[in-house]
């Protein structure tokens, strides 16, 4: 079984590497990424030496570049992460957008159907978020079958994504799988969205930006257990079918920032309420959805997957991890990183 995995160079996609290259010692796990600012390979330090880890530098907007991979190993299937992934920043560009969720997954579905067309087992499996499905109320949840209704220039392009996949499956019969996942967090989380940002600014004692009355729900999963459910579904999941992953764990983004200062305070040593004074209330995202919640009941109910840390577990393993990785923060928050926090937060 070989398997190319894009996008395996940033955040949840170096947890899916990780993941199978450690526990399918038997597949070939094939890394293809064009490593933006968001890909990193000191993500994959520890596994890269493993004998069934390859990685390809290669663009999804290069249709030479897939050739060449699919070419080269004959991959039985595609778990496909690449992606531009930050709201604020498809506010500020949203073509990157159109061009690497768009274009990139359409020529990823071309050059896997050219490549796949009479043959059997293959399988195309295509790593989406929650935000198609728009904004909820105080009440309710999104479920697979809720409309899509997209605001940033992000969800929109993934949503965009999201249907081409699906036409795929229905006009070439491309066998296709699609999740859509809640919020992540956990190590290797570039330091733009709003966990890893706020552990970075508490770290350098500079403002915590919150956005609007602070009042806007998102529902939290840890990283790793996002990587057992792409797992469980790229294995046991079925060819068309669509399976939402959420966290069971909807926190208000004031609550969660609260709850970070304190347990920030409790690890760095700070007298209580240091870092809370960092607290700012600043100008509202354009076009903020107010709540995200994901009724996750298939997934669990037909693969049996349901998260395995709670959420105060989850936060504090990872602020160890950026604790005892200031290189890697200092690293990534060099170069590009400086002039996107200006433009964003100055
Ligand atoms: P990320 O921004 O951390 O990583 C994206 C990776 O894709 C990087 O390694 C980057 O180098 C690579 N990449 C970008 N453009 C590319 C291109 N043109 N060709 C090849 N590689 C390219 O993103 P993430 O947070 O790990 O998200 C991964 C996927 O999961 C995305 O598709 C995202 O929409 C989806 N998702 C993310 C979340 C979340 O909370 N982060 C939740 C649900 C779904
Ligand atoms: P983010 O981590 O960007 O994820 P998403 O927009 O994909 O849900 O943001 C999570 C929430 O935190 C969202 O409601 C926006 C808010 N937020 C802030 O208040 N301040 C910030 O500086 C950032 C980056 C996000």
């Amino acid at each position: 079984m070989t398997i190319i995995v894009t996008g395996g160079a940033g955040f949840i996609g170096s947890h899916v590497v990780r993941r199978f290259v450690t526990n399918y010692p038997g597949y070939r796990i094939v890394n293809l990424d064009a490593l933006t600012y968001a890909g990193n390979l000191e993500n994959l330090r520890d596994i890269e030496q493993e004998p069934n880890y390859f990685f390809e530098k290669g663009n999804i907007l290069d249709t030479g570049d897939l050739e060449r991979i699919f070419s080269q190993y004959s991959p039985d299937g595609v778990i496909h992460l690449a992606a531009e992934s930050h709201v604020d920043r498809s506010i500020l560009s949203p073509l990157d957008f159109v061009y690497t969720n768009i274009i990139g997954t359409v020529n990823l579905l071309s050059v896997a159907r050219k490549h796949w067309t009479g043959t059997k087992g293959k399988r195309f499996y295509h790593v989406s978020t929650d935000e198609v499905y728009g904004a909820l109320g105080a009440t309710g949840y999104f479920t697979e079958e809720t409309k899509y209704d997209p605001h940033s220039p992000y969800s929109a392009s993934k949503a965009s994504s999201d249907h081409f996949v699906r036409a795929y499956g229905d006009t070439y019969q491309l066998p296709v799988i699609v999740t859509n996942c809640s919020n992540n967090y956990g190590p290797n989380h570039f330091p733009e969205k709003l966990i890893p940002l706020f552990i970075n600014n508490i770290i350098e004692k500079k403002p915590l930006p919150v956005y609007g009355d602070g009042l806007y729900t998102r529902d939290w999963l840890f990283v790793k257990d996002h990587a057992v459910a792409i797992d469980l579904v790229f294995h046991k999941g079925k060819d068309f079918e669509t399976y939402n992953i959420g966290g069971f764990n909807e926190r208000k983004n004031i609550d969660l920032v609260k709850l970070l200062c304190k347990m920030m305070d409790e690890k760095m040593g700070n007298a209580p309420g240091t870092s809370e004074k960092l607290i700012t209330y600043v100008k509202d995202r354009p076009g903020h959805d107010r709540r995200y919640a994901i009724d996750a009941s298939k997934i669990n109910k037909e693969l049996g997957w349901k998260p395995s840390v709670t959420f105060e577990e989850g936060l504090s393993q990872t602020i160890d991890w950026y604790l005892q990785n200031t290189e890697w923060l200092k690293h990534v928050t060099s170069g590009e990183y400086q002039q996107y926090y200006q433009k964003q937060y100055q």
